[in-house]
């Protein structure tokens, strides 16, 4: 009778504790890349936050994508497979890195962050969401007008890995015809939100001339960090030819003060191991231009 009762006292308890397990995000079936695996609690918090401000086609569908059978493909195969269309860093011959920052444009903080850029001569590559600047255009001609280059970020933060080719063509195709009105130039890199993209639509984008950018050096400054913390991050994985992820713009939720401070550390520091700060295109030696 004990014995009974201890089993149902006991079986409710490992029956919850199995449905929280499988419903545990670490089950979310990511590529094993290191870079990818780091996204994978970025993807949670930072859809959360964008969704408040986008349309409700950015809303993962995460049930959805568990029962499908896509299959994510980890950036060095994509790297291998799509060489010079799908790049990650420069070729790191010379001492030069590129600052990106993505989820732009943001009225709180892409302003400071280029007063912050402007002080110090410095020019940065810019990922911009399509829906942020039909919002905000002034602050995207103001970073033309200030000598950075402009990218494609998507139109609402969509997760493309959960995209049809259709739904990512018109994500990136708005945005395109967007920032060609903003900036007088179709931007030739795209900086798929989250780092995530399937092959197909890599295909795609190399069909029509773009390249598609994401990172070596993961600051990991959406998770409202301090400077310190950011510039320990940036410092783990530096080399010639890096390409730096920040960001510039957020969702409610998210204080990007850390970004903004560290800044200034990560200039004086680039310079004083002897880097030189570059826009996307020159670090790849590419243009920043599509046609
Ligand atoms: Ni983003």
């Amino acid at each position: 009778m004990q014995r009974f009762l201890q089993t149902a006292l006991i079986l409710p308890v490992l029956l919850q504790l199995l449905a929280s397990v499988i419903h545990t995000p670490s089950l979310y079936p990511y590529p094993m890349s290191h870079s990818a695996v780091q996204l994978g609690n970025g993807n949670k918090s930072e859809t959360a936050a964008l969704d408040k401000n986008s349309t409700s086609e950015a809303a993962p569908r995460r049930k959805r994508y568990r029962k499908s059978s896509v299959r994510r493909v980890p950036w060095s195969v994509l790297q291998s497979r799509y060489s010079g269309s799908f790049v990650i860093r420069g070729s790191g011959g010379r001492k030069l890195v590129a600052l990106t920052f993505d989820d732009v444009p943001d009225p709180r903080y892409t302003p400071m962050v280029l007063d912050i850029l402007a002080k110090h001569h410095t020019r940065a590559t810019f990922f911009v969401l399509g829906s942020r600047a039909a919002k905000h255009p002034g602050i995207v001609k103001r970073m033309v007008r200030e000598g950075h280059l402009v990218g494609n970020h998507s139109y609402s933060h969509a997760l493309f890995a959960q995209a049809s080719l259709a739904a990512y063509r018109k994500q990136i195709t708005l945005t395109d015809q967007l920032l060609a009105k903003l900036t007088g130039y179709r931007p030739r890199f795209i900086r798929p939100p989250y780092g995530e993209i399937l092959p197909r639509q890599v295909e795609w984008s190399r069909e029509q001339g773009y390249i598609v950018v994401n990172w070596d050096v993961d600051s990991e400054d959406w998770k409202s960090i301090g400077s310190d913390k950011i510039m320990a991050n940036i410092r783990k994985t530096l080399q010639p030819g890096s390409i730096i992820l920040q960001h510039a713009g957020g969702g409610d939720s998210q204080d990007l003060s850390g970004t903004v401070n560290a800044i200034p550390k990560l200039l004086r520091y680039l310079r004083a191991k002897g880097y030189q700060t570059v826009t996307v295109d020159e670090l790849l030696g590419q243009r920043g231009q599509r046609g």
